[in-house]
């Protein structure tokens, strides 16, 4: 941090304490501060605090503490201090949270609402004032490699979670969403170009960064990738006239890191506000363009503004208490863990095997066979910047041997599938975990395609790049990760399922994966799949609760799983250039007749529902749908009354989400409720005008346990404010 002489610190103290009175607004203090920092220290502000020479330091260092950029010492100014990320807090050992794919699939803010303050909480007691942790990219095809960080396919329940995990997160630290705009491709992801139209950008890929902006998120970080040709750090388009003259955002707006900034000057114009973290482009080029006069002195100071209004309004409106390190895993935040990944678990199938389904477990069974690698690691997720590091974690095989003590339990790894088909044989039921890890998904922090001339160093050659990437690889814990190569299963798992289930018809699949896994190998040879994500660090006993049915597996599909990818959209995760248009997902499989494995919303449970639609009060962007649901099982259960809106108009209808709840009722329980709709996925931009109309179409909503095929249902949706 610079030191300099003259002022004393605690100044900003004085401000927060002026702002609290009501004494003065957040943005009038950021006026004095500025009109007390120098010029250098103005530009200071405006990246971050890592010299360049310790760039390869940084990795590790972030578990150490936060990432700082703009700190002024005699100011009393702290800097953003950062830290990630979307499934905890990578720094010390903090609680590993089912990833954010995971906690899409619980379909259920308050919960997320609650994740999102223990993030908080855990990053301010460590130092943090700022959180990467809002993730809302949509999942445009489901081999993103970091597919597990982000809420899956749709616009609405994207928007929700990422709203419920901001205020969380904001009573205890300034809260960041990313990556704007289009990043979801990775391996490709410094050099894609992403062509886009006006009403596929604004109508299906930004609503819900436009809905986290309205919530008041205090941060927007710029992603890595191009669209329509210009990278976002110089993007005016999407940074100012969407981002800021569309959409109002106040925030402050820092770019991904290292490679994420092309021009010091043309940045600061488009509207980047921080380069991060290290001093790079900008150290080396702002001060030569003041020099020359090249760099207009209000766009420093409209930078440093944002940057310092923000951080003010943030001291002064956060909860004053300081949490302690006791917060970091504590036992109420495991707990938290615990039950979110059960939540967010998907039984796709559960048939049954003679007179019942085989889960839950029958507690009466002598002998289990877990079969697996999978089955005892510790697998929560990819190895990237996203990467936390729990105390301790609860693999399946764990959570299983603590839950079932008097059941006696054999664990083969199922590298020889002879000998687990016998295992599975002698045994009353088998449990095969299988699936992905950290080295066929994730973020890729190895990557060729880095231009490491940005770094300062006079080469681009490949060799080189291999050098660094290997120093960068060594010297810190990153793993593989990128795009999956292939949206099955690795063949080996299938040929291991295939003997098992031979060998054992009473077998469950389990299933490890941060996004969609086509399953059609085998699908027909086992009766029973449940998805567990990256269940995070209690995920083995999370899963225990859920196969013996302590827990019912509360989760629905955040995203849809087809029968062959043929029937996704064009993925090329080497692309440099490639075209987004409005169809992905659910919608398309609808769109082209092509039924879905499992469609979104899908998820079955351990008892069994009715959703009845009684009314609906709509307005122009939004409205209220009321539902009666009943348990109409044996069980006490949960469901989500999903509202879809529907052009019945159209051959091939394409559901949309409007607006879903989750409900938890006894057996036999019956409720009717509220569901707040919000219509955007049914309304359209003019590019011209920038207004907003409702989609011409013979619109009717339904209420549906997933997203639907069938239509008897549908009731006409009303005018606005009919
Ligand atoms: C990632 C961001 C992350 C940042 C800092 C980048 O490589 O894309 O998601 O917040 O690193 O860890």
């Amino acid at each position: 941090m610079a030191q300099y002489q003259g002022a004393t610190a605690g100044t900003v103290d004085a401000c927060v304490r002026r702002i609290r009175a009501g004494r003065q607004t957040a943005a009038e203090a950021a006026d004095q501060l500025i009109a007390e920092l120098t010029e250098d220290e103005l530009l200071w502000l405006l990246d971050g605090d890592t010299p360049i020479q310790a760039a390869l330091k940084l990795m590790s260092r972030m578990k150490a503490g936060p990432v700082v950029g703009g700190a002024v010492a005699r100011l009393g100014i702290p800097g953003i201090r950062f830290s990630d990320g979307p499934r905890g807090v990578i720094m010390g050992h903090s609680t590993a949270f089912p990833v954010t794919m995971a906690r899409a699939a619980t379909w259920d803010p308050a919960l997320e609402r609650e994740v999102g303050t223990a993030i908080g909480l855990e990053a301010r007691a460590q130092g943090a004032n700022y959180s990467a942790a809002v993730c809302v990219n949509l999942l445009r095809h489901p081999a993103w490699g970091r597919a597990q960080e982000c809420y899956g396919e749709d616009p609405v329940l994207t928007g929700r979670m990422g709203v419920a995990l901001t205020r969380g997160l904001r009573p205890h630290v300034m809260a960041c969403v990313k990556h704007f705009a289009l990043n979801s491709v990775e391996n490709s992801r410094f050099k894609v170009d992403v062509t886009v139209d006006e009403h596929a950008l604004h109508e299906v890929y930004l609503p819900h960064f436009r809905a986290v902006v309205a919530a008041g998120v205090d941060s927007v970080m710029s992603s890595y990738n191009s669209v329509n040709g210009r990278f976002l750090d110089v993007n005016k388009v999407l940074l100012t006239d969407v981002l800021r003259d569309e959409w109002g955002f106040e925030g402050f707006v820092t770019s991904d890191w290292v490679f994420g900034v092309h021009d010091a000057v043309g940045s600061l114009e488009a509207g980047l506000d921080v380069e991060m973290p290290l001093r790079l482009v900008r150290a080396r080029g702002l001060p030569a363009a003041r020099e020359d006069g090249r760099l207009p002195h209000h766009l420093v100071v409209r930078s440093a503004h944002r940057v310092l209004r923000t951080t003010l309004a943030h001291l002064a409106t956060r909860e004053q208490a300081e949490p302690s390190l006791e917060v970091v895993a504590s036992p109420a935040h495991r707990a938290l863990a615990r039950r979110a990944a059960t939540r967010a678990m998907v039984l796709l199938k559960n048939d049954p095997v003679g007179a019942a389904a085989i889960l839950p477990l029958d507690a009466s069974i002598g002998r289990l066979a877990v079969i697996g690698r999978l089955a005892a690691e510790a697998n929560i997720g990819d190895h990237g910047s996203s990467m936390v590091d729990p105390p301790s974690t609860s693999a399946p095989l764990d959570g299983l041997r603590a839950a079932l003590p008097g059941i006696e339990i054999s664990h083969l790894d199922g590298s020889h599938i002879a000998a687990a088909a016998e295992a599975a044989a002698r045994a009353d039921a088998a449990i095969l975990v299988v699936g992905m890890d950290h080295r066929d998904e994730g973020e890729r922090i190895q990557n060729d395609d880095a231009d490491l001339s940005v770094l300062g160093f006079p080469f681009t050659l490949r060799p080189v790049r291999r050098v660094i990437g290997w120093l960068v690889r060594t010297r810190s814990q990153f793993g593989r990760g990128g795009d999956r190569a292939t949206l099955t299963l690795h063949a080996s798992d299938e040929r291991l399922i295939t003997a098992v289930a031979a060998a054992n018809p009473r077998t469950a699949v389990v299933l490890i994966g941060g996004s969609a896994l086509i399953v059609e190998a085998w699908r027909e040879r086992v009766p029973a799949i449940l998805h567990a994500w990256y269940p995070g660090m209690e995920g083995g006993r999370a899963l225990a609760d859920v196969l013996t049915g302590a827990a019912e597996p509360g989760g629905r599909l955040p995203v849809a799983i087809p029968t062959d990818p043929a029937h996704l959209p064009f993925f090329d995760a080497e692309a440099r250039t490639i075209t987004y248009d409005a169809w992905w997902g659910q919608r398309k499989l609808d769109r082209d007749g092509h039924p879905a494995a499992f469609p979104f919303g899908f998820g079955l449970g351990y008892t069994t529902f009715e959703h009845a639609l009684v009314d609906q009060r709509v307005g122009e962007t939004d409205g209220t749908a009321t539902v009666r649901v009943r348990n109409t099982g044996a069980r006490v259960g949960s469901t989500v009354a999903q509202v879809y809106a529907v052009d019945t108009a159209l051959e091939r209808p394409v559901p949309r989400l409007v607006g879903f709840r989750r409900v938890d009722l006894d057996a036999g329980g019956e409720v009717t409720l509220d569901v707040a709709l919000d219509l955007t996925p049914i309304r359209q931009r003019d590019p011209r005008t920038r207004l907003w109309s409702r989609r011409p179409g013979s619109w009717g909503i339904l209420v549906a346990a997933h997203s639907p095929s069938v239509f008897d249902d549908v009731a006409p949706l009303a005018a606005p404010g009919a």
